[in-house]
Parts: C-alpha cells; sequence; structure tokens
C-alpha cells in the first residue's frame, strides 16, 4: 500500500500544516479520499464546541473493517497482519495473515449475529492479548456492534458498573489470561460481576488457560462451538454492514477527577482516518515493515496503534502477551530480534524499569532492524529517553514522543520520526489538523514568555478528526468535562509549556487525575474505593513522584484503628481498592492521620498534601486560611 499523504520532508509537513489549519475540511477530504467508502461525505465538518457537536464526513458511509481487512486482499493477503507472541516464550508463536484475520472476523461476526448481536449492541469484552482480542473487537466492527474492551487489569465491580453503563447485553471473555508468571482467572472474575445482573444475554469464552470455569446454562457459550456451527455452514466471509460515518464504533472508559469512570465514544469514519493518517505519519510507516506496540488493546493505545491504524494502513502489527520482564527482563529484546522489529513503540514507565535491570537483558540480541521509537503515555525523562535512544536505538533511530488521550483517539502533539526534530522530554510540534493554545485559569491564551517558554492549561481550539464524539448515554457530562471549562476551546487536562521554536513540554495533569505507570487513575475513584473499608472515616489521595511508575499513589486515612497492628489495616485497605477497582489502583504508601487540611468550608486543601507527599516539609504555601493548621505539623511528623 501507498500512503499519498505521507509526510516526505520538513517542508512537506509545514506546508501540510499549513493547509490543514487555514483549509481543514479540504486537507481532511484530501486524506479521506484515499479509504474504501460506500458513500463519500456531504459535508465534510459540521461542528461547535458548545453543544458540542463534532460530525465529521456528515453524510459518508462505510465499514472500518473493510478498511483494516478487505481492502488489503487482493495485493497482500498473504502478508501478515497479526504477529502474535506468547506470554510463554517456548509456546507457538501465531501469524494471521490478511486473509486469515478477515477470514476469522467474518466468521466471528457471524457467531455475533448467530447469537442475536446487532448493529448498536453494546458488547463487553474483557480477555487477555491474544489474537482473539483483535477479532472481537473486528467482528464486533464487521456487524455494527460497538465494542467496549474492559482491561484485564479490573475488578469485578469496575466491570459490573461498565456494564450497567454501556447496558450491554453481551460479553466475550477467556477462561484465562497469561501474564508473567500469573494465571488470572477473566471468566471468574466476570462470573462475579455478573451476580445479579439480569440484562446480560451471552457470554462468550475462548479457551486460553483451561482453568476450571462455571459455565451457566443458557448465558454461557463457547466460541470455539460456535466458531465450529459457523464453520460447517461454510461461511468464510460474511458482507460488512454499512455505517454512518458519526455511528459509533467503541466505548472505552477512562477516568476523570469524578468517581465515576466515563465511556468515551468515537465515531466510526473520524477515528479511522486520523487513526491511519497519524500511524503513518508519525512512525513514517514503510510498506512491510514491522510495528511492534506494547500497549494493552484494553488501553486506548492499543486500539489506536495496534489494531486500526496499523490494519488499515495493511501493516504488520506485532501483539505480544506477556509482560517485559517474564521470563526476564529481556522479553522486549528478544521479540525484536526474533521478528525484526522496525517500529518500537512503549511507555516511559517500561523503559525505566527494564533500565533497572542494567545492560545484560540486551546482550546478544540483535536490534540492528529498529528504525523508529516511540513513548506514549507520560512525560519522558532525559535519562530514560538517553538510555533509550543509546542501548536500544544504538543513536540512529529517532524517538517520537506523542502526546494524547483516550478522548483524542490519536497523536496530536508529537515530532514526526526523522521528518521533524527531536528534543527529549519534548513532545514537539502539533500534527497536521491540530491547534493548540495554553490558557491561564481564566481561559486567556497566555502571550508573554517567562524564562523563555509560555506556560499554561493546554486547550485545542478547532476539532480533528478522531476527537470524542461524546461520552455514552450522558452527553451532558461530555460538555461539562471538556468544552464548559473554557468556552469554545477543548480542555485536555493537562498542563504545558511552549518554547520559542513553538515545541510543546507536557508538564502533567492539571486536574485530580494520577498517571500511574501510563494508567490514567481519578484521585476520586480511589479514595471512594478506600472510604468503603470499614473503619475507615475520610481519605484524601494524591500522587507522588514514582521512579518507575512516574506517579505513585499516596493516601491520607482517618481510620478508627480499632486493631493495634497498623499493618494489618493497611494490607486490608489495599484489598479493599484491589477487590472495587482493580490492583493497578492500589496505594503504594498509606499514612493514618487524625485530621485533614480542611479549608473553613470543609474542602480538602489538596495542595499541601501533594506537598507533603513529595518530601516537601519547608514552602507549604499560605496555611492560615486552614481550619485547624496544627494538623499540618502531624501529617508532616508522620510523612512515610
Ligand atoms: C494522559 C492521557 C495516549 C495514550 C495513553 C494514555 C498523559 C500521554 C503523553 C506524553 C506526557 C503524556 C497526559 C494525558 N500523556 N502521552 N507523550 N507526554 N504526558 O492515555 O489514559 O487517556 O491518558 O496521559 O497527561 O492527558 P490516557
Amino acid at each position: 500500500m501507498v500512503y499519498p499523504y505521507q509526510i516526505q520532508s520538513l517542508s512537506d509537513y509545514k506546508k501540510a500544516y499549513q493547509q490543514s489549519v487555514e483549509d481543514p475540511e479540504n486537507f481532511w477530504a484530501s486524506v479521506a479520499n484515499h479509504f474504501t467508502w460506500h458513500k463519500k461525505w456531504d459535508k465534510v465538518l459540521d461542528w461547535n464546541f458548545t453543544d458540542p457537536k463534532i460530525e465529521w464526513f456528515q453524510g459518508a458511509t462505510l465499514n472500518i473493517t473493510e478498511n483494516c481487512l478487505d481492502r488489503h486482499l487482493e495485493k497482500n493477503g498473504n502478508s501478515p497482519a497479526i504477529i502474535w507472541e506468547p506470554n510463554d516464550p517456548n509456546e507457538k508463536p501465531r501469524i494471521l495473515t490478511y486473509s486469515k484475520l478477515h477470514e476469522k472476523v467474518c466468521q466471528f461476526a457471524q457467531v455475533l449475529l448467530n447469537n442475536g448481536v446487532k448493529k448498536g449492541d453494546r458488547v463487553c469484552i474483557y480477555m487477555g492479548m491474544i489474537p482473539e482480542l483483535a477479532i472481537a473487537v473486528l467482528g464486533c466492527a464487521r456487524i455494527g456492534a460497538i465494542h467496549s474492551v474492559i482491561f484485564g487489569g479490573f475488578s469485578a465491580q469496575s466491570i459490573a458498573d461498565r456494564v450497567e453503563d454501556a447496558q450491554s447485553e453481551f460479553i466475550i471473555t477467556c477462561d484465562g489470561a497469561y501474564r508473567g508468571a500469573k494465571d488470572i482467572p477473566l471468566k471468574n472474575v466476570i462470573d462475579d460481576a455478573l451476580i445479579g445482573n439480569k440484562t446480560v444475554k451471552k457470554v462468550i469464552v475462548y479457551t486460553r488457560t483451561r482453568t476450571p470455569i462455571s459455565m451457566l446454562k443458557g448465558r454461557d457459550i463457547w466460541w470455539e462451538d460456535e466458531m465450529r456451527h459457523v464453520e460447517e455452514m461454510g461461511i468464510h466471509t460474511i458482507p460488512a454492514v454499512e455505517m454512518n460515518a458519526n455511528d459509533p464504533l467503541f466505548i472505552l472508559y477512562t477516568s476523570g477527577s469524578t468517581g465515576k469512570p466515563k465511556g468515551v465514544v468515537h465515531a466510526c469514519a473520524g477515528y479511522m482516518v486520523y487513526t491511519n493518517y497519524t500511524f503513518v505519519n508519525v512512525f513514517n510507516y514503510q510498506p512491510a515493515q514491522i510495528h511492534f506496540c506494547t500497549a494493552d488493546i484494553g488501553w486506548i493505545t492499543g486500539h489506536s496503534y495496534i489494531v486500526y491504524g496499523p490494519l488499515s494502513a495493511g501493516a504488520s502489527s506485532v501483539m505480544f502477551e506477556g509482560v517485559p520482564t517474564w521470563p526476564n527482563a529481556g522479553r522486549f529484546w528478544d521479540i525484536v530480534d526474533k521478528y525484526q522489529v522496525n517500529i518500537l513503540y512503549t511507555a516511559p514507565t517500561a523503559i525505566r524499569s527494564l533500565m533497572g535491570y542494567g545492560l545484560w537483558p540486551l546482550q546478544g540480541k540483535n536490534l540492528s532492524s529498529l528504525k523508529v521509537l516511540g513513548t506514549v503515555g507520560e512525560p519522558i525523562n532525559e535519562e530514560a529517553w538517553n538510555w533509550y535512544n543509546e542501548q536500544v536505538g544504538k543513536n540512529k533511530c529517532p524517538i517520537v514522543d506523542t502526546w494524547w488521550q483516550t478522548e483524542t483517539g490519536g497523536c496530536l502533539i508529537s515530532n514526526i520520526a526523522g521528518i521533524t526534530p527531536s528534543k527529549p522530554g519534548w513532545a514537539t510540534l502539533p500534527l497536521p489538523g491540530v491547534q493548540p493554545v495554553l490558557v491561564d485559569d481564566k481561559g486567556n491564551e497566555i502571550i508573554e514568555m517567562e524564562e523563555g517558554v509560555y506556560k499554561g492549561n493546554l486547550c485545542i481550539k478547532f476539532p480533528w478528526p478522531s476527537l470524542l464524539t461524546t461520552t455514552y448515554g450522558d452527553h451532558e457530562r461530555c460538555r461539562t468535562n471538556y468544552f464548559a471549562t473554557y468556552p469554545n476551546l477543548y480542555f485536555t487536562g493537562d498542563g504545558a509549556l511552549k518554547d520559542e521554536q513553538g515545541f510543546y513540554r507536557i508538564t502533567g495533569r492539571v486536574d485530580d487525575v494520577l498517571n500511574v505507570s501510563g494508567h490514567r487513575i481519578g484521585t476520586a475513584e480511589v479514595e471512594n474505593a478506600i472510604n468503603m473499608h470499614a473503619g475507615v472515616i475520610e481519605s484524601a489521595v494524591v500522587g507522588y513522584p514514582h521512579d518507575v511508575k512516574g506517579q505513585g499513589i499516596y493516601a491520607f486515612i482517618i481510620h478508627n484503628n480499632t486493631e493495634s497492628d497498623e499493618s494489618l489495616t493497611r494490607k486490608d485497605i489495599i484489598q479493599t481498592v484491589s477487590r472495587v477497582i482493580g490492583p493497578i489502583a492500589k496505594p503504594d504508601k498509606i499514612q493514618f492521620v487524625n485530621g485533614l487540611p480542611k479549608t473553613r468550608s470543609g474542602k480538602i486543601m489538596r495542595r499541601i498534601l501533594r506537598k507533603i507527599a513529595e518530601g516537601e516539609t519547608e514552602n507549604l504555601g499560605d496555611i492560615t486560611t486552614l481550619l485547624d493548621p496544627g494538623v499540618v505539623e502531624e501529617i508532616k511528623k508522620g510523612y512515610i
């Protein structure tokens, strides 16, 4: 496949950027022309940020799976679409060519139809990183069902909340998943999530670990049996359902500053065009290259840069079931060597964790196939950037630092591999179509530099094709969360700097959202979970700098302690959070306190707690407005 819209030089980038700002409609129409449509659009963009209304390619119809599969069959049917590396390096890898993947997706789509799934139905997917996860996702898209993938690290309670919020009647899962030395009993977790549930009609179960599980008659069915029926019916291909450009393609739940995760909705056409455009451009993808994104498909990175971006571009996408450190810390490098990976896209937290093992895991591994490295999910510190550049890229691979969010669907600010310059720690320039602006707390654009940089809250003033269209079942929430803080701007929740060259550096969240190992967690969510534990009276959660995770979770808790052993209470609280949200939200530090710093109106002053959690004892700022300034001294003394 060739990509006529691929940027080839710095002047190309400048030209594309300029056109994308001056004439966005024609710019995106000329990209969109290179896709397969049933019917082309009447209007490229219809928008306002007040409702908000964001509709790209209005009037067009399409199916994303025809763009990800069918259109590659003639020329690239035999080239690998998914290269799957199992958790255990001794197990056989699986390679699914475009022809094979097309067949499996069609057959699974037929399984869904046979079980009563219709266009517009919400289907929850809770699986490990196996090819069947991609088949399930694409199978839904084939028939216009809306997938909602739930990361395998979420608890039964989190699943129940998501099933309920989306009113899902169908679930696709596995008996279990392998992750490093652990077997995760996915089906058991689903069973717990569905206790008392009356709306789920079918649970389709794929066999991966052959862990003993219960199968409820009438509700639970085996993936393999269903696929056999379809095979026996002689079905190898089915037509793709024609979707409107702005029909929802999927829901993905993400945390915000309130207690309840929200269902970010992406629409079929815009999401397809933008993930493809950014995949091809940011990584400078060349036909036949091997792309390895180490994310989990449970997160947006996996949706956009393991599945939809690469497959719509006809690329070969590596999918890895396991973890970077099992059976040893050389796992990524073995995979790069084994499959001659050309593009490696991972998270700073993974790099920092691997750095900690020294250089032996890299020894004897041939990494010479690498051409481009990428990072995503959090700011990258200079030490990790240098290590990645020197030890992995051998100083010859550009590193793209891609800044984006679940809501943005694809990368917004990033250098373009080998084409625009990089600067360690800086995401650098906006991609074509993206118009960032830094504002102060009142929403005024920052026009004066301070110490050589502009500093403010990062907003975007014009839509790009993969901007979220709504939050599922609650459009008002979408408005208040993203479009109401500053009128006529999309607010990202991040703070940023901009230098004299126009390069951006993301400094981190300015709202009550934490970024732990690249996972987004709301402090209110963790507090709610902690407060569910018996004996907890009140809690406040803040982030603190953590060497490997980027941010750690620090909880200040008031507890009516009846037990003499504090460490047991701590363990119980951690267990509670694990149950309510999932192991990813477990506090790293718990400090028991007698009081929290509150203003006279009863608001917790998190600013003070954040400082204390960072180990700062001197400059806590003004504490005179506190109801009881004495609590601060006590909290400082108890710092752990
Ligand atoms: C938040 C979004 C984008 C997919 C993975 C995370 C932070 C993301 C970077 C980066 C600095 C980054 C931001 C953002 N973030 N990429 N390159 N540099 N920070 O998606 O869970 O929606 O989280 O991750 O704070 O708002 P997400």
